[in-house]
């Protein structure tokens, strides 16, 4: 196996990578969360590491296991997950491929609700911090190389270029969730890379061949940085 092989276009970088769900508490034993399996971002943390980088995985709730060579830290909500995100800078390059639920429960209780109380809970729900952004945005410790996703039903590419520069980040990778392709779970993705340089759609690929060409696409453009 070359995973630990000391070679190859991200030797020597340290790429920060989050994958998965978050979850957020209603209470002990309820949350909400988005739909996610985590796979792409781990195949993409894989992939850096048979790249040659340092790889920090931060993860979500997942049924996966920790790619091999990665350094994985799991974590359960947003808060943590922007906690452990900080934690883990300075890196040269950033992913941010988890689908971090939007909100949280203000009110999440610290015994289970139960329904024969009478009234239905009124659950409060306050945002998120964004974690895109927030290391998008960074003066100090700003990676070099920012990129988020976009999941999108609809107007997939309008969305994506809104994203990039709402978020300051300096690629999307955006998929069209609707039916068809780029099922949530599934096994393949349809990705289009939205960047100040433009629009780019590969072709229908699995998420491990999505996670190769994409860590290969962001070797060359550290290459290019420091020409
Ligand atoms: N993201 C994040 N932290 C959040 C929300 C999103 O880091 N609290 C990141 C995701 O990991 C992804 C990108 O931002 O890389 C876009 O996420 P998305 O949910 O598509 O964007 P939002 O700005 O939350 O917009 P919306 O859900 O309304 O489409
Ligand atoms: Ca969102």
């Amino acid at each position: 196996e070359k995973l630990f092989a000391p070679s190859g276009p991200l030797l020597g970088r340290h790429v920060l990578v989050t994958s998965g769900p978050t979850h957020e508490p209603i209470d002990p034993v309820r949350y909400i969360a988005n739909r996610s399996s985590g796979k792409q971002g781990h195949a993409i943390a894989r992939a850096a590491a048979e790249a040659g980088a340092r790889v920090t995985l931060v993860s979500g709730p997942v049924d996966l296991p920790d790619p091999p060579g990665v350094t994985t830290i799991r974590v359960e909500s947003a808060r943590d997950m922007l906690r452990a995100v900080e934690e883990a800078l300075p890196a040269d390059i950033g992913v941010f491929a988890a689908a971090v639920a939007d909100w949280r429960v203000a009110n999440a209780g610290g015994q289970k609700i139960k329904k024969d109380a009478g009234a239905l809970p009124e659950l409060r729900l306050a945002e998120n911090p964004d974690i895109l952004a927030t290391v998008a945005r960074r003066g100090e410790n700003r990676p070099p190389l920012v990129v988020g996703f976009a999941a999108e039903t609809e107007h997939v590419i309008e969305h994506a270029r809104r994203k990039l520069a709402k978020k300051g980040c300096d690629l999307i990778v955006a998929n069209d969730v609707s039916s068809g392709t780029g099922v949530m779970g599934g096994d393949s993705n349809t990705v289009h890379l939205v960047s100040a340089a433009g629009v780019e759609t590969w072709p229908t690929l699995s998420k491990n061949e999505v996670a190769r060409r994409l860590v290969a696409h962001m070797a060359e453009i550290m290459a290019e940085m420091v020409k």
